[in-house]
C-alpha cells in the first residue's frame, strides 16, 4: 500500500510510477507504451516550447464502493482534445489510442487511485505536444501524446464550503481566439490575473466576455453557473469559453433529475442578484460553490459565504453519486476499469 494521507491531499503534482507515451512520426502514431521515466527529452526547437503548439485534457478516475474504478465520460475528453488539436494543426489522437493511454495509465498506477469514501480521486492529464527541430512559426513534424496521473483532493481549498472570486480586468482568450480549446496559451494568459486574485485571497478570477466585458464568461479553471429564485440553472453561452464536460453533464442532470429549467445564455455581471446560488464546475473543481464575487468596489454575496446552497448541494450529490458509481448514470457516461 502506498503511504498517502488521502483526506489531506490538495491539487499538487505527485510522481506516480507509470505514464503512457506515444509518438507520431512520418504521418502515423506508434502503438504507445508505459514508461517509468517522467522526463521528456525533446528538441530545443520544439514548437510546443516556442509557439505553444500543445493541448491537454483533464479527467478523473473514481474508486467505487466495490473496488472497481470509474472513468467519467472519457470519450468527451477525447473528442475535445481532437477539437483542440485541429485548431492548432496537430494530428488527431484516435479515440482508441486516447482511451488505451488513459486506461493503461490508471491500471498501472492502480494503488494510487484513492479509496472510496476518502473524497480524493485520481486526476488524469493527457497531453499532446508538437516536438522536433524547428525555428519558424510552423506546425511541428513530430508529436508526443502523453498520459500521466496523480491522486488529488479539492482544487479550490473550501471543497463544498463556498469561496470567493474576483472579476478580472484581463482576458484569458480573444473573441475569435482559442478560448474554446484546451490549449496552454489560454492558461499562460491566466497566470498573472490568477496570481493577482490569489494575492487578494480570492480562489480565482471570473473572466468577462472579451468583446464587451459586460457578461460573465468563466472562471480561470472552471465554468460558471447560477441558480435563480425560479429554480433555473443558468450558465454562460460564449464561443470563447471552454465547453466544460461537467457543465454539460450538470445541464442534463438539472433538467432530467432535478426537474429544473436550464438556460445557456447571457449572465450580465451587473445582474448578479438574479442568482440565489452560484458555483464553479469542472473536473478539477468538481462543483465548488461561490460565496461571493468582487467586482470593482462591489462585493456580491450569493446564498452564503459559509454554507453551500440547497440546489448546489443536490447537484453535487447527483454528480458525485454518478461519478463514484453510487447512482445509476445516463447511458454511456461511465467506463468501468476492472482491477
Ligand atoms: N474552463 C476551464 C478554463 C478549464 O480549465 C476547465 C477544466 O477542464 C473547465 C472549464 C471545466 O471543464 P471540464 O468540466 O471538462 O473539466
Ligand atoms: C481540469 O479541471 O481538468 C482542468 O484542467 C482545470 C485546471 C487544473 C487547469
Amino acid at each position: 500500500m502506498v503511504d498517502i494521507k488521502w483526506e489531506e491531499l490538495g491539487f499538487s503534482y505527485i510522481k506516480t510510477p507509470y505514464r503512457f507515451i506515444a509518438h507520431w512520426r512520418d504521418g502515423a502514431w506508434d502503438e504507445g507504451t508505459l514508461t517509468e521515466d517522467n522526463q521528456l527529452h525533446i528538441s530545443e526547437g520544439s514548437p510546443a516550447l516556442h509557439y505553444g503548439q500543445q493541448c491537454f485534457e483533464g479527467l478523473k478516475a473514481y474508486r467505487r464502493k466495490d473496488g472497481k474504478i470509474n472513468l467519467f465520460r472519457p470519450d468527451q475528453n477525447s473528442q475535445r482534445m481532437n477539437r483542440s488539436a485541429r485548431r492548432l494543426l496537430m494530428p488527431m489522437v484516435p479515440e482508441e489510442l486516447f482511451l488505451k493511454g488513459v486506461k493503461e495509465t490508471v491500471k498501472a498506477n492502480e494503488e494510487y487511485v484513492p479509496p472510496y469514501g476518502s473524497g480524493a480521486t485520481l486526476y488524469i492529464r493527457p497531453l499532446l505536444i508538437g516536438v522536433g527541430d524547428n525555428i519558424g512559426v510552423h506546425p511541428a513534424t513530430e508529436y508526443i501524446f502523453l498520459v500521466f496521473c496523480m491522486p488529488v483532493g479539492a482544487y479550490f481549498k473550501g471543497g463544498l464550503t463556498p469561496t470567493n472570486f474576483i472579476v478580472s480586468e484581463y482576458d484569458r482568450a480573444a473573441p475569435k481566439g482559442t478560448g474554446a480549446d484546451k490549449v496552454g496559451g489560454n492558461y499562460a494568459a491566466s497566470l498573472m490575473p490568477g496570481k493577482l486574485a490569489h494575492e487578494r485571497h480570492f480562489s480565482d478570477c471570473i473572466y468577462l466576455d472579451p468583446e464587451t466585458h459586460t457578461k460573465i464568461e468563466e472562471v480561470g479553471s472552471a465554468n460558471f453557473f447560477g441558480i435563480t429564485a425560479e429554480n433555473q440553472f443558468v450558465t454562460p453561452k460564449s464561443p470563447s469559453i471552454l465547453p466544460s464536460i461537467t457543465k454539460y453533464s450538470l445541464l442534463q442532470l438539472a433538467e432530467e433529475c432535478l426537474g429544473m429549467a436550464v438556460v445557456e445564455g447571457d449572465c450580465p455581471i451587473d445582474e448578479l442578484d438574479r442568482f440565489v446560488e452560484a458555483g464553479a464546475c469542472g473536473t478539477a473543481a468538481a462543483i465548488s460553490p461561490i460565496g461571493g464575487i468582487q467586482n470593482g468596489e462591489d462585493f456580491h454575496v450569493f446564498y452564503s459565504e459559509t454554507e453551500v446552497g440547497p440546489v448546489t448541494q443536490r447537484l453535487y450529490d447527483e454528480l458525485i453519486g454518478i461519478q463514484f458509481g453510487d447512482i445509476e448514470a445516463p447511458d454511456g457516461w461511465i467506463q468501468v476499469i476492472e482491477v
